[in-house]
């Protein structure tokens, strides 16, 4: 895990996936865990009704110690991701789907013209020489996207990006005591910044993404209270679950696209090929490595049996590059439509694809028109996490 989280690692996990996979399936930790690095295996854990995510209660069955006990387990304790049914399906099916058809068509237009202003920053550093990409661009799209569609105002991006890089600490394996307390404070501060939003909106609905929700699920659920607590947990965790991660996909998409020479020129003449890329960016290198769950009972996966209350990493690199799964999985093929699990797969599967795919995809088709010479001048510099990944910087020039 060490290997996977230092900057070789993250540059090229191959090696370590093929000694994960040499080891079978399933393969024990010494932290009372298990790392499931099979595309089967991880699977069969996502999708089935007897792993369970952390949640609150598995917490308070761990001995007090500083990795649960604390201000970032217990905000995101009531996201998504944390809860289980009952309540878990519950909620899922009183959001319904957050990007429908008229969202979608709204949403392409924004993204399209933040996509242009922000290729013309690039093109204005550029001119001067080498510029950092991943700020300049990857992690500029998905705050002006995001922070668009629910009507936070720009001012307040910057700080939103600033505290999502500290919070996701709270969401890795081992963060040390000092990240984990950081990671605390930047929880807190999130919260309140999305807390003081929905109250906001529910002062003096307008005509954005949170009133909208407000006013729909007032009319499913009579508690005020219990709405507008879903509603701070939802614009919360969106805030965590979608600007690393697409963050990293859109530096990760320039990366492995212009690291070997053609590729870049290749698929701006072949452009019916761009989504097959994209999906191929997403196997190869997925933007989260791993994902926990706990068993909800004993239970025997691939072979390996695993006592009630274990936890068990899914490994979603190790997964798509499973040879079983996708031949020669090492190999970068643009062709290859394989398999991953990059999005999750059962019943906490993202409820943000179609937003990723469509910020990566007009992102890519601005920069193969406006920039074929572009080049990776500084490969990219990883922060030193592997829950949720993120791209620190990465030089480029024409
Ligand atoms: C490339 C970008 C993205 C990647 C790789 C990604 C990946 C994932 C993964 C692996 C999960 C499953 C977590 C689990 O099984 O516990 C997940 C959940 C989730 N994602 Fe994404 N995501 C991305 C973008 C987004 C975006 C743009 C949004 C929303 C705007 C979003 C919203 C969510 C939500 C709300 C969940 C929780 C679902 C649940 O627990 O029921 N994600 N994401």
């Amino acid at each position: 895990m060490r290997r996977l989280r230092s900057p070789e690692g993250q540059a090229n996990p191959a090696g370590i996936y093929d000694a994960l996979h040499a080891m079978g399936d399933v393969v024990p930790a010494p932290w009372n865990a298990y790392l499931v690095t099979g595309y089967e295996a991880c699977s069969q854990v996502l999708r089935g009704r007897n792993w369970l995510a952390l949640d609150a209660a598995w917490q308070e069955r761990q001995p007090e110690n500083y990795r649960w006990h604390n201000r970032a387990s217990s905000d995101m304790n009531k996201t998504l991701t944390r809860l289980n049914a009952p309540d878990h399906p519950l909620q899922r099916r009183c959001l319904g789907n957050l990007f429908g058809r008229d969202t979608m068509n709204t949403l392409t237009d924004q993204v399209e013209k933040d996509v242009g202003r922000l290729l013309d920053g690039l093109s204005d550093a550029l001119a001067h020489g080498e510029a950092d990409y991943a700020d300049l661009v990857g992690e500029r799209l998905p705050i002006s996207t995001v922070g668009g569609w629910l009507g936070i105002p720009a001012e307040s991006h910057p700080k939103l990006v600033r505290l999502a890089h500290v919070q996701a600490y709270s969401q890795e394996l081992l963060p040390s005591p000092v990240q984990l307390a950081d990671a605390c404070d930047a929880s807190a501060e999130l919260w309140d910044f999305f807390a003081a939003l929905v109250d906001e909106r529910r002062a003096a609905p307008a005509d954005d993404t949170v009133s909208h929700w407000i006013r729909d699920l007032d009319a499913a659920e009579p508690d005020r209270e219990v709405v507008d607590e879903m509603l701070r947990a939802l614009t919360f965790f969106i805030a965590l679950a979608s600007l690393e991660t697409t963050a990293t996909y859109l530096s990760s998409m320039v990366w492995q696209l212009l690291r070997e020479p053609g590729r870049w020129s290749w698929l701006a003449d072949h452009p019916e090929h761009i989504d097959h890329a994209l999906e191929e960016v997403l196997r190869y290198d997925p933007p989260i490595r791993f994902n926990t769950r706990y068993a909800q009972e004993d239970i025997v996966l691939a072979g390996v049996p695993i006592p009630k209350d274990s936890m068990v990493h899914v490994m979603y690199g190790a997964a798509s590059h499973d040879p079983r799964r996708n031949e020669d999985p090492h190999s970068f093929d643009m062709l290859r439509q394989g398999s991953h699990l990059s999005f999750g797969a059962g019943s906490h599967y993202c409820m943000g694809p179609a937003l990723a795919r469509l910020e990566a995809r007009a992102l890519l088709v601005g920069l193969l028109k406006r920039f074929p010479g572009l080049r990776v001048t500084s490969p990219p510099v990883y922060e030193p996490r592997m829950a949720i990944r993120r791209v620190a910087s990465m030089g480029v020039s024409v």
